[in-house]
């Protein structure tokens, strides 16, 4: 089954077509790459999918149901997570607090009601402080659950983002970037956690990545995005040799960028 559907969605702003005719599918656990030159349409196709845009012409399908005209809240409650530059973290608050802040919002009851020990809320309390230490550990945060997050490195705070998402237990997780920043070795460590997060959890991801080596350790299946338009798609191997690929990587040091290996 297709947890995420797009067919043919297009969007213009002004003079700029940011997305046309563009259609790509991820079915159950499948880790599916989006990636292109700067300015291709992949965030434009992120926002699109999650509702942040209202495409003008194309649907959008989650879990075989048509949420096009669906607001971004409505699509959260349906399952879609989705990592930000910036989720917006509580800086004040340590790592399992943010853990937890971000899980109260699924849990189906008031943090006051939690806070305040109201009956019925302990066997979910126990659950939620079970799932946030079992994702602490998976994102090799286990030590850190007590640090503020105030001060601490931006590559964890980037795995803290991606936790306090999970931690809402989303089907479909869409992530934009998530290894900018980070050197190849941790780009590389990220994608070995990301394996086993979708096995722990049972997720579909579909990542915007332009770290090729990550893209071909991880992705089942890849899209190449340019001037808002489908240029490619198939195996990240496929992906990478194809000579249309290569030329819109021109002037990016193509041959460089794509044929990269990844560290073993
Ligand atoms: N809200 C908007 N208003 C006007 N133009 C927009 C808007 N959103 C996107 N665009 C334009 O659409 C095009 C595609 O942008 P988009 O952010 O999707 O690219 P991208 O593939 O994510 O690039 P990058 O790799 O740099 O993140 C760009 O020309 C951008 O300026
Ligand atoms: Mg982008």
């Amino acid at each position: 089954m297709s947890v995420l559907e797009v067919e043919g969605c297009s969007i213009r702003f002004g003079g700029v077509q940011a997305a046309r005719n563009v259609s790509l599918r991820a079915g159950e656990w499948e880790i599916v790459g989006v990636i292109g030159p700067n300015g291709a349409g992949k965030t434009t196709t992120f926002n699109i999918i999650t509702g942040f845009y209202r495409p003008d012409s194309g649907r959008v399908r989650f879990k075989g149901r048509d949420i096009t005209k669906l607001e971004v809240h409505e699509r959260t409650a349906l399952g879609m997570g989705r990592t930000f530059q910036n989720v917006g973290l509580v800086k004040s608050a340590t790592v399992r607090e943010n853990l937890l802040t971000a899980q109260h919002l699924e849990a189906g009851y008031s943090a006051l009601a939690g806070m305040v020990g109201l009956p019925g809320t302990f066997a979910a309390e126990r659950r939620l402080r079970a799932r946030a230490d079992a994702l602490a550990g998976i994102l090799g945060l286990g030590d850190l659950l007590d640090t503020r997050v105030a001060g601490l490195p931006y590559g964890v705070l980037k795995r803290v983002e991606l936790g306090a998402v999970l931690a809402t237990d989303p089907d479909l997780l869409l992530l934009d970037e998530p290894t900018s920043g980070m050197g190849p070795e941790e780009a590389h460590t990220f994608g070995a956690t990301l394996l086993e997060l979708r096995r722990e959890f049972d997720l579909t991801v579909v990542m915007i990545e332009h770290h090729v080596p990550l893209v071909a350790q991880v992705c089942d299946y890849v899209y190449c995005l340019n001037f808002g338009e489908l240029l490619a798609e198939g195996t990240p191997d496929a992906v990478r040799s194809n000579p249309e690929v290569i030329r819109a990587y021109l002037g990016q040091e193509a041959e460089e960028v794509l044929q990269e290996s990844a560290p073993s």
